[in-house]
């Protein structure tokens, strides 16, 4: 019988940042209770499948190097895990084209999970529910459900269970990207040890930040950003704390380190105030280099094919 080769399937999906991230108590599995707010940013990953004889993963781009291509990758698991439910064979060669710097607090690897599962359901032509996508990328990680969802969000439990969040306008960022990454466990166990013997700052609720939001107000955002894990990532990589300053003196709004970090996020008035801070940041010598991002992004979605 003869058998039709489906023709490849790319898909993006965005990084994000924590605008809001408090963190609780450790629970008996290991993981914290988080309160958050997500938005996705326009700097993306993307990732083709297509027909091969076996499971293989490439990976091009930035960091590419530090990224595993064995089943330790994400993408391999969420192919695998997506595979067994539809009772199909992972047959497929996935090839992930990084621009999300790899342990950066940017949740780039969920990232590319959230695209690997979006491109194979299509790619198989599976039609799954959103819900059944949703509790496969809950099992890869605490940040893949966000990855597929995209736009602003609030996130509770590890932070997998997400409302949408109404947030106008376009929001300007600068990433400053640091030179050595950070593993998310050793920010989380950082935290629990900074607790054990001091009062780390911890952000309170995030009803104001949701209005800013709302308002689509940057210089109203701007003093409410927070990020329990900031004090921790610091604590890891005291150069951080030069990296933030460097930020606002070159005129941000304000800075934070993205998620489990090391990479600051600054949010800047407009488009042309983060040209400015974008070029001041990469000439002060506090960071391996500089992107340019704007949010809320789009999650998960296929793409055009460029080939
Ligand atoms: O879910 P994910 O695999 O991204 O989490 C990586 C690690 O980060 C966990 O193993 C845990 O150490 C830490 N973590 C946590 N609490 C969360 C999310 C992640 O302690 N809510």
């Amino acid at each position: 019988m003869l058998s039709v080769v489906p023709p490849p399937v790319t898909a993006g999906a965005p990084a994000k940042v924590n605008l809001h991230l408090a963190v609780g108590d450790l629970r008996a599995d290991g993981f914290h209770e988080l309160r958050t707010v997500y938005q996705a940013l326009s700097l993306s990953d993307r990732v083709r499948v297509q027909a091969a004889p076996a499971l293989t993963v490439t990976v091009r781009g930035e960091g590419a190097a530090q990224v595993p291509t064995d089943r330790n990758n994400l993408v391999w698991k969420a192919a695998t895990r997506l595979a067994h439910k539809a009772g199909m064979t992972p047959s497929v060669e996935i090839a992930i084209e990084k621009a999300v710097p790899v342990a950066g607090g940017l949740a780039g690897g969920s990232a590319d999970a959230a695209a690997t599962l979006v491109a194979l359901d299509a790619f198989w032509r599976l039609d799954s529910s959103r819900a059944d996508l949703v509790a496969i990328a809950a099992e890869l990680g605490s940040d893949v459900p966000f990855a597929l969802h995209g736009g602003t969000a609030y996130g509770t439990g590890r932070g997998e269970n997400l409302l949408p969040v109404l947030a106008r306008d376009t929001f300007h960022w600068v990433l400053a990207l640091a030179r050595d990454g950070l593993s998310t466990p050793r920010v989380f166990d950082e935290l629990d040890r900074l607790r054990a013997h001091a009062a780390p700052p911890r952000c309170g609720d995030a009803e104001e930040l949701l209005q800013a939001l709302a308002a689509g107000d940057p210089a109203r955002l701007a003093p409410l950003l927070g990020n329990d894990l900031q004090a921790a990532a610091v604590s890891l990589q005291p150069e951080l704390r030069r990296t933030l300053r460097a930020g606002v003196d070159a005129g941000a709004l304000a800075g934070v380190v993205s998620g489990s970090g090391p990479t600051c996020a600054f949010l800047c008035a407009d488009h042309d105030s983060a040209i400015e801070v974008s070029a001041e940041l990469s000439g002060a010598g506090v960071c391996r280099g500089v992107r340019l991002a704007t949010s809320p992004a789009p999650g998960a979605r296929v793409v055009a094919d460029a080939g």
